[in-house]
């Protein structure tokens, strides 16, 4: 799990380590389920996983969404909507309330132990944040 503890400590671009930063926890986000632990332990154990350049696991299970991000009171979802109105200056876009979905899986876009990405900009071309990644185009739309 070196990597996993690694970035949360020493990087401070990645999700993981900003809320090291606000003194977030890694067991505040991954909620302690004994079976899980189990299955993990065994699996890391049996060295049945695979990890990718760098480090991190390439079949990954958890995924971040509106539960895990308001549990405990960490994030108040109509204040991230009412965060990222009018995305890049313009009119009625918003990653947070879409087409596609108010609180559409968080993991969508954000990584917390690798780099996040504008995951409209599939099909759109919305401003991009600093240090995020453009994903691959799939089609044009406005
Ligand atoms: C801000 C919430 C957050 C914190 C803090 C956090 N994680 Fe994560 N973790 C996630 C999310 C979300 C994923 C899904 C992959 C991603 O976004 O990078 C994940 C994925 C993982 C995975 C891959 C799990 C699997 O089976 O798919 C491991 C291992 C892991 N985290 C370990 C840790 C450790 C160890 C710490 C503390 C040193 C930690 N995490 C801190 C949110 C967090
Ligand atoms: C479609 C992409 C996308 C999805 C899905 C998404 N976000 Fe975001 N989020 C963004 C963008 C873009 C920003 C602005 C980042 C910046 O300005 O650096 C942002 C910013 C935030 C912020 C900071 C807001 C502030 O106060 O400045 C929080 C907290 C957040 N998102 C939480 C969430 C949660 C929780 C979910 C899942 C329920 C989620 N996001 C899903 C794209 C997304
Ligand atoms: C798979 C492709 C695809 C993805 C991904 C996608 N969109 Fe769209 N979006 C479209 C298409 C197609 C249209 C209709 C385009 C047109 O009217 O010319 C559209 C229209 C829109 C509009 C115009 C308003 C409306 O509803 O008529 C907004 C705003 C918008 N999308 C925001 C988003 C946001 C924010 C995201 C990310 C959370 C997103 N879209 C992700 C394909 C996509």
């Amino acid at each position: 799990m070196d990597a996993y503890v690694e970035g949360y400590y020493e990087d401070p671009t990645l999700g993981a380590g900003a809320h090291q930063a606000a003194g977030v926890t890694c067991l505040q986000c991954h909620e302690a389920k004994i079976e899980d632990q189990v299955h993990e332990g065994l699996v890391w154990l049996a060295g049945d996983f695979s990890t990718d350049e760098n480090g991190l696991l390439t079949t990954v299970g958890v995924r971040s969404d509106e539960k895990m991000c308001t549990a405990n009171g960490c994030h108040d979802f109509d204040e991230v909507v009412a965060a990222t109105e009018n995305w890049g200056g313009e009119e009625g876009v918003n990653p947070h309330d879409s087409h596609q979905g108010r609180a559409i899986d968080c993991s969508n876009c954000h990584g917390a132990h690798q780099q996040s990405i504008m995951y409209c900009n599939t099909c759109h071309d919305y401003e991009v944040p600093e240090g995020w990644a453009t994903p691959e185009r799939a089609g044009d739309a406005a």
